[in-house]
């Protein structure tokens, strides 16, 4: 594995000294910020820095959310995400969801992931969606909240 543009890549499980680098990943790529335990994430690692990360999030209903899925910009467009996407894929049975914004239904849709309506959506999802959903309106912003959901294959 690699990206054309820089040094050799390895996909790996988070080690509790990768915490630092996640959490300032996360912050940098303005995603939610919350629920960041290294021990969840895989990492993507290239000339000994954390490049790129995601995480399998388990929430109280039992539904389980591939989250915090970000790669720094100067590595983006090098497959990296679709390298965590597919490795978080195998470590997971379906069904995994995941909530993004509008603009990236295309992007997860390659891996199988489909939108929900809302009597679809598993309830503590489904509550994240109607309060972000109504900030975004309240703000007048004009993108939505997307929940989807990967039922394998
Ligand atoms: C979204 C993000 C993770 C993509 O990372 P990346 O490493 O550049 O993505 P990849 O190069 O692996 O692209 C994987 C596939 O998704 C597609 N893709 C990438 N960004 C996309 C976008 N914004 N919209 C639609 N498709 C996109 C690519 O074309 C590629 O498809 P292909 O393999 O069929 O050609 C990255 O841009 C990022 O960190 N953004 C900021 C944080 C963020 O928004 N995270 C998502 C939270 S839901």
């Amino acid at each position: 594995m690699g990206g054309a543009a820089g040094p050799p890549m390895l996909i790996r499980r988070a080690a509790a000294g990768d915490q630092r680098a996640i959490t300032a990943i996360i912050r940098a790529a303005g995603i939610n910020p919350t629920g960041l335990h290294w021990q969840r994430f895989i990492v993507a690692e290239a000339g000994g820095r954390v490049v790129g990360t995601g995480q399998i999030k388990p929430h109280g209903d039992g539904s389980r959310e591939l989250a915090s899925l970000a790669v720094i910009p100067a590595r983006q467009g090098e497959g990296i995400a679709r390298v965590i996407i597919c490795s978080l894929q195998r470590s997971a049975s379906p069904p995994l969801y995941l909530t993004c914004a509008e603009r990236l239904e295309g992007l997860y849709g390659r891996f199988g992931f489909q939108s929900l309506a809302r009597a679809e959506m598993p309830p503590d999802l489904r509550r994240l969606h109607r309060i972000i959903n109504g900030v975004l309106r309240v703000l007048r912003y004009p993108e939505r909240l997307l929940v989807m959901r990967w039922d394998g294959g």
